[in-house]
């Protein structure tokens, strides 16, 4: 497309998470236009649609992915509908941004992977923390040598509590697929080129025990051996108290980077109560920069064509950990990842 063009975008599945992207795509990026909205139960799309001065909602999907005007899709829907999504965008010539996770099979991911290189769209995911200041550095940090060679990693996601959601309308291994699935991102994009070899997965219903039968898991510990000779830890609970918490960490032969903090700001009270400060509430507070950096630099690769966001292999890769673990969990042993 012409670089003097703006990129108009649309929005499919008008969640929590695709009301907020369309509101960075109106708000915060200079470069891109919201076309169309689209999300199949009643009046969602209509609804944000008119919150933003968006001139086409509809409950078709498909509508949208003919339209010739529209470039590129952000698709927030529900995960099990991604793979599908992703490859018809791609059959349809559109850029496609994905959220996590693309798809939740190996045969899934190849298929989307494959529709957007046989269509030669680029396919962006939606591993948000590759555009958080503290891990970007961290990242840069490693690359150049300044901790050395990685032997211990660590990652780790804390949803903020309490938690209030019906377990029952979650589907079983959520904390394996969407919630650890972007710490497996983090952990092989910083273990630079090496790449993991055996997986241990340890998880339990400890918030809600009593949907444990029924195969709720809100707390998990996952190993990570990798061939480098690295071993890298992650864990998730879904009900942290004190709020919204990333954090990772890579300590190797020559020192170590520590990267996320749950605190808001540096601002620190100090009263008769003690020191306090406070934190980040929800991931929209959190990411806010880092959500905006990545539909920013997708953007700009519908623009450009130059790729600088995590793609469609990135997101298998980090499938086959997630995959790992539920197997792990299955045998209660280690996995072999061949
Ligand atoms: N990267 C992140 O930090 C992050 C944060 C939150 C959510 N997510 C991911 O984003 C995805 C959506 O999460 P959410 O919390 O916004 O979910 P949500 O349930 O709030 O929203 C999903 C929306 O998609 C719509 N939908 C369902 N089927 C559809 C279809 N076939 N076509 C179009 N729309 C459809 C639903 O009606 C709903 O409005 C999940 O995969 C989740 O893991 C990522």
């Amino acid at each position: 497309m012409s670089l003097n063009n703006s990129v108009n975008v649309a929005l499919i599945g008008a969640g929590r998470i695709g009301s907020f992207h369309a509101e960075s795509v109106v708000y915060r990026l200079a470069d891109a236009n919201l076309a169309a909205i689209a999300d199949p139960a009643p009046g969602t799309a209509n609804q944000l649609a008119e919150k933003l001065g968006c001139s086409f909602a509809t409950t078709d999907p498909k509508t949208v992915l003919s339209d010739p005007d529209i470039h590129a899709v952000i698709i927030a829907t529900p995960a099990r509908y991604h793979s599908n999504l992703v490859a018809a965008a791609a059959e349809a010539g559109k850029a496609v941004f994905c959220e996590k996770p693309m798809a939740l099979t190996i045969e899934e991911a190849n298929r989307a992977i494959d529709a957007a290189k046989s269509a030669n769209v680029p396919l962006q995911v939606g591993f948000n923390r590759r555009w958080d200041k503290a891990f970007s550095e961290g990242h840069e940090a490693i690359a150049n040598g300044q901790v050395g060679t990685p032997q211990l990693l660590r990652s780790l996601t804390r949803d903020p509590g309490p938690f209030g959601a019906d377990p029952a309308r979650i589907p079983n291994w959520t904390i394996f697929y969407e919630t650890l699935i972007h710490d497996f991102d983090t952990l092989l994009w910083l273990n630079i080129g090496a790449k993991p070899v055996e997986v241990y997965a340890v998880a339990d219903a400890l918030i809600r025990p009593d949907f444990k039968e029924a195969g709720h898991l809100d707390t998990a510990v996952v190993t990570i051996r990798f061939d480098n000779g690295a071993i890298a830890v992650a864990d998730a609970n879904f009900s942290a108290l004190y709020g919204y918490d990333v954090r990772g960490e890579v300590f190797g032969s020559e020192g170590m980077v520590t990267m996320g903090d749950a605190r808001r700001s540096s601002m620190t009270l100090f009263n008769s109560q003690g020191v306090s400060c406070d934190t980040f509430r929800l991931d929209a507070h959190h990411f806010l920069d880092a959500y905006t950096a990545q539909l920013a630099s997708f953007i700009n690769t519908v623009r450009t064509g130059e790729v600088k966001g995590p793609g469609g292999e990135d997101a298998r890769s980090a499938l086959k950990i997630a995959l790992a673990c539920i197997q792990s969990v299955k045998i209660k042993a280690p996995v072999s990842l061949g």
